[in-house]
């Protein structure tokens, strides 16, 4: 897990990315940060769309465009939501998070400065993978 400081870092850069948050059809604004293994931090927030199935996650976002950027390993990811509790990444941004870094953190929060710590192996401890060759991306 990274340190206090880095942890701060990534929740900022996470409430900071909930900002832009395109939630007119939910009002649930989420943002989301990775720390890649280079220490270099992507955020996203979640964008959703009238065919409510195009909607993107905050977490997958981030994942993404960090994975557009030329990153594949990820230490930590930091998700936030005005919840009553620190906000869990949903079930498919676990997964896909999976296929690059099955040993990253999460860091769960809330905007009342609630958090929760765990691993994704914890989160998702059966993550679905291909046989080889095809099953992986890490590296
Ligand atoms: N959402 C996220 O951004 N991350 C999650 O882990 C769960 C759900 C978004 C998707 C949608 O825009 C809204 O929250 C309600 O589901």
């Amino acid at each position: 897990m990274p340190d206090e400081s880095l942890r701060q870092q990534l929740l900022d850069a996470a409430r900071g990315a909930r900002e832009a948050a395109y939630a007119p059809y939910s009002n649930f604004k989420v943002g989301a940060a990775v720390l890649t293994a280079t220490g270099e931090i992507f955020t996203g927030c979640n964008v959703e769309n009238a065919s409510f199935g195009a909607t993107l996650c905050a977490e997958r976002v981030a994942i993404l465009t960090a994975v557009a950027a030329g990153h594949r390993g990820f230490t930590a990811l930091a998700v936030i939501a005005d919840t009553p509790e620190p906000v869990p990444p949903c079930g498919l941004c676990r997964q896909v998070l999976a296929e690059f870094s099955p040993d990253c953190r999460i860091i769960m929060a809330n905007l009342a400065g609630q958090r929760q710590l765990a691993t994704l192996k914890e989160l998702l401890p059966l993550a679905f993978r291909l046989p080889s060759p095809e099953g992986g991306a890490a590296g």
